[in-house]
């Protein structure tokens, strides 16, 4: 019998843990690795994504579950093992990016709609066989005075809640990730529209998750903070914490298990800060955890630089990240133990 969705929430949400999106598309990666002078080859992508998965203090201690993107879901490892394999010997739960991208919205100007419905339930079933138990729809909102529009908050959580209800039936809990964009154009929006533009996603999100008979026990959210924008940065981290926390409490129903944050372009640093004093608010509703991309990955990107010699590093870089948004995801991380590392 297929393990309950409420289950395989719980072990992605176990205390002190968290996700790494490590679901870079191929073209996303390549940016990332443009960064380090490396090219972006299916070796050199296996070789990294590899390293993060058999950083064994990281994977054990921190990682309740990975998300990958479909190419490494179904890559052998140096060792034969695929990647699923050596993830779920970590103790972690395998997921998957199952969106195709965020789209040009038509009749939108600026606006993005994600893309991935058609077909996605014979997708789901191979990735389910490969031993994907969670997955991942990332919906894109940009900021400016006056978008998101309605119309493209409405399309984006329609597809969502679309897209969690073929998880479900699957046996795969959906992660839903309708992200307000904080490093969007023109980038320059202040707090307070972050915080009216995130309410409106999450209150039109949950709408159409009870529409489409969503259970709530049985998915994951994945929000952005409520932020200022990547060009107007001034808010303090207890304001970014308490604003957050607000919106998630007015939004998101108790009946979901976890919130689990993406980092959006902020730095590894402030994401891990941001993450701790909401923990230290509580109690909350649901778990509070990490599901980084960039805030997880950076330190360990630069300390690998593509070289062999240099995987060593690149653990030890993954592991020391891992461990403060650990601790963030219990409320207990501070500067100086940032330091003292
Ligand atoms: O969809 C977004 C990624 O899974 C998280 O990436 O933390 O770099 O924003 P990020």
């Amino acid at each position: 019998m297929s393990e309950r969705l409420e289950d395989i929430a719980a072990r992605m949400m176990t205390a002190g843990k968290g996700l790494l999106a490590a679901d870079e598309s191929t073209a996303t990666i390549k940016k990332r690795f443009d960064t380090i002078g490396l090219e972006s080859t299916e070796t050199s992508r296996r070789d990294y994504r590899q390293m993060l998965l058999t950083a064994d203090e990281a994977m054990r201690e921190s990682i309740s579950g990975v998300i990958l993107y479909e190419e490494t879901l179904f890559q052998a490892a140096s060792d034969g093992r695929t990647l699923a394999e050596i993830i779920v010997a970590a103790g972690a739960v395998p997921g998957i990016k199952v969106d195709t991208g965020a789209k040009p919205m038509a009749l939108f100007p600026g606006e993005t709609v994600t893309e991935g419905l058609d077909g996605l339930a014979a997708r789901l079933a191979k990735y389910y066989a490969a031993g994907a138990r969670f997955a991942k729809w990332r919906a894109a909102l940009a900021v400016s005075d006056t978008l998101p529009s309605f119309g493209a908050i409405k399309a984006n959580a329609h597809a969502l809640a679309r897209y969690a209800a073929l998880c479900q039936q699957a046996g795969i809990v959906p992660i839903v990730e309708p992200e307000v964009l904080m490093d969007g154009e023109p980038g320059n929006h202040t707090i307070e529209r972050s915080e009216a533009v995130t309410e409106e996603t999450l209150r039109i999100t949950f709408e159409e998750l009870a529409d489409q008979r969503v259970s709530l026990e049985g998915m994951i959210l994945k929000p952005s903070m409520v932020i200022d924008g990547r060009k107007a940065r001034r808010a303090s981290v207890q304001e970014v914490a308490e604003r957050t926390l607000r919106v998630l409490k007015r939004t998101v129903p108790a009946a979901v298990p976890g919130i689990a944050f993406l980092s959006g372009g902020q730095s590894t640093e402030e994401a891990t800060a941001h993450l701790s004093a909401m923990n230290a608010m509580g109690p909350l509703p649901w778990a509070l955890t990490f599901s980084y991309g960039r805030a997880l990955q950076t330190e360990a990107l630069e300390a690998w630089g593509g070289r062999p010699e240099n995987i060593a590093a690149g653990k030890r870089a993954f592991s020391h990240r891992a461990r403060m948004c650990s601790l963030a995801a219990r409320g207990k991380w501070t500067k100086e133990l940032e330091k003292a590392a």
